[in-house]
């Protein structure tokens, strides 16, 4: 139960060099002591490795502590917990499309607030990815594929906490200096000075790269963020069975004739014996209808068309990638109140059934970028066809999507976190043998 915290070690900076390697390893184990390891290590372990895991704990705590702060935002009632509400799988708190921000909370986002649940697991943003451990797509470039965001134009997760703190829109705090005030003022100022030096206040570069820092470090934090305690892991590791409808809802979602959904929110086990994310972290246009009550979408000339723009400029001018979105992980998409980067639909049921739809709805996306958009099973009918899914299988699937809700069992033990990647997680393999 303590190798997420290497895991988070690493990731959090610290002087912790061979800990991937010993994580990776999985025949070795980590405790609080030092590690056990099968073969000697290059290194001893026993000194770093105590602290190390006080500190991350330490981190851990105070980030949540940020996180659930809204005296860090300009109006002082937005906390980053405001928009992503850890009773919704780190997802927005109701179905309204877009949050409210800004120093009077009347400044309206543009997209949908995404899950966080899971999002540390994302690769970094590549034009070019290739599968590692893939039969299906081994070799191929799979185009480009993870990053944090909708359109992926941020890697990190403490690159990405500095956003919101600093959006106008969100908690619009004019420069990292007052968001560094503001810490400074707070009741856990002191947990701040012992984590990072009495000092640290006084550089408030330094300050605020700590700030973001512990936001990442508790954003890693497996039995909030990540804790894989859904009945689909429980039935993955043997531990519980599916009901016969859901059952049916599982094999409509992989078969590919039908729902073909696992293609890109990947449901089976990795060749490593990884529990599955429910995404590949690909971009794809599903040309989703647009939200006529994001108030941006009032002016006729605006578009959110993703990869290309306007949130994200470096590929503006790549008209293939224009409507492109991140596929996003299904693990707890039954407690979201909305769905897609847009929020058009308030109803898991609805969201599924967007998919047996024979007819598409272009209207949020100008018609020059419409070959963008996915022509793949389900998306391979037209009017006059079979839906790929029936009114049942719809039923079915959503019944198979709300095993993915956590909460259902323990977090599986041994849990090894290796970091971003695909194979990030080890905890199968006391339950597959
Ligand atoms: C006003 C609502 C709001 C607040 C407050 C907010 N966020 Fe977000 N967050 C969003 C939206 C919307 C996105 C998606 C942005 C996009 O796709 O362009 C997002 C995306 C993210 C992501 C990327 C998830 C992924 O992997 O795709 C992370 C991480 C994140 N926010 C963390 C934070 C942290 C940490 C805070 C507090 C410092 C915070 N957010 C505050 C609305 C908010
Ligand atoms: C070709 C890749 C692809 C396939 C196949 C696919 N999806 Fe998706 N899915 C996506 C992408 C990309 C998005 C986000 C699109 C957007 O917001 O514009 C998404 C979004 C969703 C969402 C909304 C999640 C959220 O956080 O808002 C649900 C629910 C969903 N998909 C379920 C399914 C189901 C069920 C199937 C099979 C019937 C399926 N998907 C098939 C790529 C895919």
């Amino acid at each position: 139960m303590v190798t997420w915290a290497v895991a988070a070690a690493t990731s959090a900076g610290l002087a912790l060099c061979a800990a991937d390697g010993v994580v990776a390893g999985g025949s070795r184990t980590v405790t609080p002591k030092g590690v056990e390891a099968e073969e000697p290590l290059p290194f001893d372990p026993a000194p770093p490795i105590g602290p190390a895991l006080a500190r991350v704990a330490a981190l851990t705590a105070l980030g949540r502590k940020l996180f659930d702060d809204p005296a860090l935002s300009a109006s002082g009632r937005m906390a980053c917990a405001s928009c992503h509400d850890p009773a919704h799988g780190f997802g927005p708190p109701d179905a309204a499309p877009v949050r409210l921000g800004g120093p009077n909370l009347d400044q309206p986002g543009t997209r949908a607030v995404p899950s966080l649940a899971y999002s540390q697991f994302s690769p970094f943003f590549d034009e070019h990815h290739y599968e590692e451990d893939d039969e299906a797509d081994g070799g191929l470039d799979a185009g480009p594929t993870g990053g944090r965001t909708w359109d992926g134009r941020v890697n990190r997760g403490r690159e990405q906490a500095s956003l919101p703190l600093l959006s106008p829109r969100e908690m619009a705090n004019p420069d990292a200096a007052s968001v560094v005030a503001k810490v400074a003022a707070a009741e856990y100022a002191g947990d701040f000075r012992k984590l990072y030096g009495e000092g640290i206040f006084a550089d408030p570069a330094a300050a605020f790269a700590a700030i973001d820092e512990s936001l990442e470090t508790y954003q890693e934090y497996p039995p909030e963020f990540a804790p894989f305690s859904s009945k689909y892991d429980a039935f993955l590791l043997g531990r519980a069975q599916l009901t016969e409808q859901e059952r049916r809802g599982l094999a409509a979602f992989n078969d590919p004739a039908r729902g073909n959904c696992a293609v890109c929110h990947v449901s089976r086990l990795s060749a490593r014996g990884a529990l599955p994310l429910f995404t590949d972290f690909g971009f794809v246009a599903l040309a989703v209808p647009r939200n006529k009550a994001i108030p941006a979408n009032a002016d006729p000339a605006y578009f959110d068309l993703g990869l290309c723009g306007p949130e994200r400029r470096d590929f503006a001018k790549r008209k293939e990638y224009c409507g492109k979105f991140k596929t996003p992980s299904l693990r707890n998409v039954a407690l979201r109140p909305v769905f897609f980067h847009n929020g058009v639909v308030t109803n898991l049921r609805d969201a599924v059934a967007f998919y047996a739809k024979t007819e598409r709805q272009y209207d949020d996306l100008p018609a020059e970028y419409r070959s963008n958009v996915n022509r793949e099973p389900p998306f391979d009918r037209g009017p006059g066809d079979a839906p790929a899914l029936t009114e049942q299988e719809i039923t079915d699937v959503t019944a198979f999507l709300k095993t993915l809700t956590d909460g259902f069992s323990e977090t599986p033990s041994p849990v090894t976190v290796t970091g971003a990647g695909a194979d990030h997680l080890d905890s199968t393999r006391r339950g597959l043998q």
